[in-house]
């Protein structure tokens, strides 16, 4: 169960317009169906049917791995339990939004903060007849597994739900402009106070399922669809303070602490101020009456300063020279591609034991995202670190649960759950531990195409020998997605002895499964480039697939290359000379359609 982009403008829904566009190829003026749906600020569940049979539900977890929640949603009304249609297919995934009306909720708001804190805690019950005593509502939205699947659009698999005995959104509409699109929107803004449930956006999907298979998916979300997010709400507040938060990767956040305002049901004491240059350039001051703005589940925002409010005495903000937490000089580094200094200030943590950053490493490291270690969060983190239980990830793995189950607000239940948690999560995919490692500029996408580069950690672990690591950075430099940028930041944290202890202490304590890339795909083994612009797909798509038959694409011509794909709109001559010249296997674009088979 993925996770949805979000675009918050106009101009944010005709980007994503153009790049669906872009990336199918196709012409500007071409209109796209679109199955425009309310997004109800639920929780999402995926109920799954086997012969009719609704045998196994699962809340969404961190997207791959769930929890089994079957009991609970079987208290569900909305939810049928067994489905004798004769088009129902023989296997089904139903996905959809458990949430709880507003009219509902007003009976037991006193023990919720919201109707989506109200469906969270309930559907996480231990006891079903917990769960029974809250008034869920199910609506579907979409699937997961279906076999065999007899429907080719969203909004024939909507109607099809229907019949089915599942409630839908009778809001569901299907639109095919940006004014259209528009239009719905301001529709349905203008009727949110009226509805009975908490809608925070709309959701836009590509109606045509064969387009949302070749648009296919980005990380953890898919190119297909968008969240398009109600305006935000605003309220006035004063700044108490500001104070400086240290990320993970140095980076100092000033954060201003204000007076606590309930802005649309939510109260806000926190707002981002980004960087220095945002508070110079809004003049933002600790003492000021400012606006702030807070969009969905956005971080809250400080707008602009009411400066008639403003006290005469007040000074300007010094922002720190120095890391509050470790006292190292601050500095703002040289962006390559930007050819500009960059607007955040760093800490930059020369020794790799700025303890800011250490902590914050730490959160990231048991993130979803990350290692996901269940439960595992970063009030925890906080916890142990304060207790000085841990201070690097191996610690992790050599916590004491005896004594943890003594400590305040633990007992035995809640550290062998954490000891269980902890266990499993040492069972990891090479992509993950190099995405958890936390190493600057390697996101999740870098870290899939490093993992799928070295295959397995021993080959991994030769980026830690000097000699062998120059070698490697040489050809991870040709591949897709890793430029400079990430060659240079691999070479430091590698280069740094401190790092090398961290992490090989860390994948002693761990069983890294190898990266498994399709190895029956027609492109197995094999590296491609692309030089010019191919007629029926984007460079995006074709990328994309010859990513999803199992090969490599390589950014420059070099022995390495199986093969170079010219399309026929203005490849580079020199590419294709260089390739002539190293006997490459050149393939013009009939004989690459010819290999793709179509
Ligand atoms: S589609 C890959 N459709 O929004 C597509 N989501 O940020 C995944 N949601 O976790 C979701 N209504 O909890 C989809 N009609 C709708 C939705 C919807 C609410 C929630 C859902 C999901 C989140 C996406």
């Amino acid at each position: 169960m993925l996770s949805l982009a979000n675009a918050f403008s106009k101009e944010n829904i005709e980007d994503f317009l153009k790049k669906v566009k872009n990336f199918l190829n196709i012409n500007d003026s071409q209109e796209i169906v679109f199955s425009a749906e309310p997004k109800i600020d639920g929780i999402s569940a995926s109920l799954k049917y086997i012969d009719g049979i609704f045998t196994l539900g699962l809340s969404r977890g961190d997207g791959k791995t769930g929890e089994d929640i079957t009991n609970n949603l079987k208290t569900i009304k909305d939810i049928p339990k067994k489905i004798t249609k004769p088009n129902f297919p023989k296997i089904l995934d139903v996905r959809g939004e458990v949430y709880i009306s507003k009219s509902d909720f007003k009976k037991i708001a006193k023990q919720f903060a919201n109707p989506r804190n109200a469906a969270g805690g309930s559907l996480r019950q231990k006891n079903p007849n917990e769960t029974k005593k809250i008034p869920l509502k199910f609506v579907a939205y979409g699937f997961g597994m279906v076999e065999p699947k007899n429907f080719d659009k969203q909004s024939q698999y909507l109607k099809l739900l229907k019949t089915w005995g599942f409630n839908t959104n009778s809001l569901n509409k299907l639109v095919s402009s940006i004014e259209e699109i528009e239009k719905n929107y301001k529709n349905i803004e203008t009727q949110r106070s009226n509805i009975d449930y908490d809608l925070d956006g709309l959701v836009y999907k590509i109606d045509n399922l064969k387009l949302q298979n070749r648009l296919g998916f980005v990380s953890n979300s898919p190119r297909w669809a968008i969240a398009h997010k109600f305006s935000s709400e605003k309220g006035f507040s004063i700044i108490k303070n500001i104070e400086i938060q240290i990320g993970r990767t140095g980076a100092l956040t000033p954060v201003a602490k204000i007076e606590p305002i309930n802005i649309g049901g939510v109260v806000v004491s926190n707002a981002t101020l980004h960087n220095e240059d945002e508070i110079n350039r809004k003049d933002i001051r600790i003492g000021d009456t400012v606006c702030i703005q807070r969009a969905g589940d956005v971080i809250p925002q400080v707008l602009y300063v009411d400066k008639e409010k403003r006290n005469k005495n007040i000074q300007k903000f010094k922002f720190p020279n120095k890391c509050p937490s470790c006292g190292s000089k601050t500095i703002k580094e040289f962006n390559f591609s930007t050819k500009k200094k960059d607007a955040v200030t760093r800490c930059p943590d020369t020794k790799f034991n700025c303890k800011e950053i250490l902590r914050e490493k730490l959160k990231h490291f048991v993130s979803k995202e990350a290692m996901n270690i269940d439960g595992f969060g970063k009030k925890i983190i906080q916890n142990f670190w304060d207790l000085n239980l841990i201070r690097y990830p191996v610690d992790i793995f050599n916590l004491n649960f005896k004594k943890i189950s003594t400590l305040d607000g633990w007992g035995e239940l809640s550290a062998s759950n954490l000891e269980k948690a902890i266990k499993k999560s040492q069972k990891i995919s090479l992509d993950k531990l190099i995405f958890s490692i936390g190493i600057r500029h390697i996101g999740q996408e870098n870290a899939k195409t490093l993992a799928k580069y070295f295959v397995n950690i021993n080959k991994f672990k030769e980026l830690f020998i000097e000699e062998k690591r120059k070698k490697i950075l040489n050809y991870l430099i040709e591949l897709d997605g890793i430029g400079e940028t990430q060659i240079n930041s691999l070479q430091t944290f590698f280069s740094n002895s401190a790092n090398l202890n961290t992490v090989s202490n860390l994948i002693k304590r761990l069983n890294v499964s190898s990266f498994k890339t399709s190895k029956s795909g027609i492109f197995y083994g094999k590296t491609i480039m692309f030089t010019g612009g191919l007629s029926k797909m984007s460079r995006a798509e074709a990328k994309a697939l010859v990513e999803k038959e199992g090969g490599k694409i390589l950014g420059t011509t070099s022995k390495k290359l199986d093969y170079l794909v010219v399309g026929d709109s203005k490849p580079t001559t020199k590419k294709v000379d260089k390739a002539k010249q190293l006997n490459i296997k050149i393939l013009d674009e009939n004989s690459w359609y010819g290999l793709l088979n179509r």
